[in-house]
């Protein structure tokens, strides 16, 4: 009988999910494992709702996961973690793929002494680690540079506000101001993406608004511009620490309370202030939500979705002593995979990366030089020539 191993996608979906699924099956195939697929993540776990893999058809370039998704938390469920690890052993299954961002990533803890291969994907890009202890800051010291599924997704919400491809036109022609509302719930790399198609002004989690300072800067830039762009994340705070618009009543099991809506609730408060200036029907809100997971994944995120499919099956066919976090690491020829034993980390809040003033200025609402060269190795800056920003402002 051959060797089984499981793999599950949990969390919100991002485009390369097929690819990693994909890419392990067929070094399962050769290497002569069978692959099975766990339904909706660790709800699939609990209740031992498997599909064997070698009868699915799979497109690498199509989004969302086959094995479909659930946000569970198996500590909330009496034994969870000893119905998972029973279900396991019952089917012969003798290692785990976990592909999820922090909630679903938090699950493989809880079982830790299974062998398990974590995979980081979210378009928040919030799992990772950015040591401090250097003096000099150096990309290289950035444990899991990206999450899959962000380089897609900030590429997305780059050209949507850029001059040539997204709302910079419409903004300009009617002398508007558009706020763009941008997902990520607890951090603002995914807004402070958008830097590389150039809006105006970024208002991220990490930083509760000052909006005093803020109304001022947008004043004096509309002013000389006529028009603005300002992306702000659907996480985003009010001074006073709250959101700016949060669902309190639809939690889910890690108890986030549903965001969307602080673009709109930033043009309502605009408006107000706003309206002695222009026409208060010159402010708008747009809020591509799920388009920024949706659609196939772009070059990069599927090459290392692959890479990554792949070294999972590779150390969990060759046996492994404990489980493995897979970083996707930097150095001087370009990305690398580096597998991290989960033993050097305690929890996965010790692998939550958020924006701090390295990358994000918060007196100028704009990200910071280091900023750039950080998002520049993920996503092409769109040149300012090229896109003739220059002449209209
Ligand atoms: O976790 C990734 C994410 O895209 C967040 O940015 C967002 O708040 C959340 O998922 C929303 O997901 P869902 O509506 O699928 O629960």
């Amino acid at each position: 009988m051959k060797k089984r191993i499981g793999i599950l996608t949990g969390g919100g979906d991002v485009q390369p999910l097929n690819a990693i699924i994909a890419s392990a099956k067929d070094t399962a195939n050769a290497l002569n494992f069978e692959l099975v697929g766990i339904i909706k993540g660790w709800n699939g776990a609990l209740e031992a709702d498997y599909i064997d893999l070698s009868k699915v058809t799979l497109d690498p370039a199509i989004g969302g996961t086959i094995l479909k998704s659930s946000r569970v938390n198996i500590d909330k469920i009496e034994k969870g973690p000893e119905i998972v690890l029973d279900n396991l052993k019952r089917n012969n299954i003798s290692g785990l793929i976990v592909i999820g961002g922090e909630d679903t990533l938090s699950n493989s803890f809880l079982i830790k002494s299974f062998p398990q291969i974590l995979i980081s994907k979210t378009i928040d890009n919030d799992v990772g680690k950015i040591e401090t202890n250097q003096e000099e800051f150096r990309l290289e010291n950035i444990i899991n540079y990206f999450t899959l599924g962000f380089p897609t997704a900030a590429s997305k919400i780059s050209s949507l506000v850029s001059l040539k491809e997204g709302l910079r036109t419409t903004a300009y022609s009617h002398e508007r101001i558009i706020i763009v509302e941008s997902m990520g719930m607890h951090t603002g790399w995914l807004a402070l993406s958008s830097s590389m198609g150039f809006p105006d002004f970024i208002v991220i989690p990490e930083f509760p608004l000052n909006y005093e300072l803020f109304l001022e800067k947008v004043i004096k830039r509309y002013a000389s511009q006529k028009h603005l762009i300002i992306v702000v994340a659907e996480g985003a705070k009010w001074r006073n620490g709250s959101f700016l618009y949060a669902e309190k009543d639809e939690h889910e099991d890690f108890e986030h309370p549903r965001f969307g809506g602080s673009a709109t609730a930033l043009k309502t408060r605009l408006k107000k202030d706003l309206a002695k200036y222009f026409n208060k029907r010159n402010i708008n809100s747009v809020n591509p939500s799920y388009l920024y997971r949706s659609g196939k994944p772009n070059e990069l995120d599927r090459f290392w979705a692959q890479r990554l499919g792949e070294t999972a099956i590779k150390f969990l066919a060759k046996g492994i002593n404990e489980s493995i976090f897979l970083a996707i690491q930097k150095d001087n020829s370009g990305f690398k995979i580096k597998d991290i034993p989960l033993s050097k980390f305690n929890s996965i809040d010790e692998l939550h990366r958020f924006v701090d003033e390295r990358f994000y200025n918060p007196q100028e609402f704009k990200i910071t030089e280091i900023g750039k060269k950080y998002l520049g190795e993920i996503i092409r800056e769109i040149p300012i020539e090229e896109y003739g920003l220059n002449n209209v402002q």
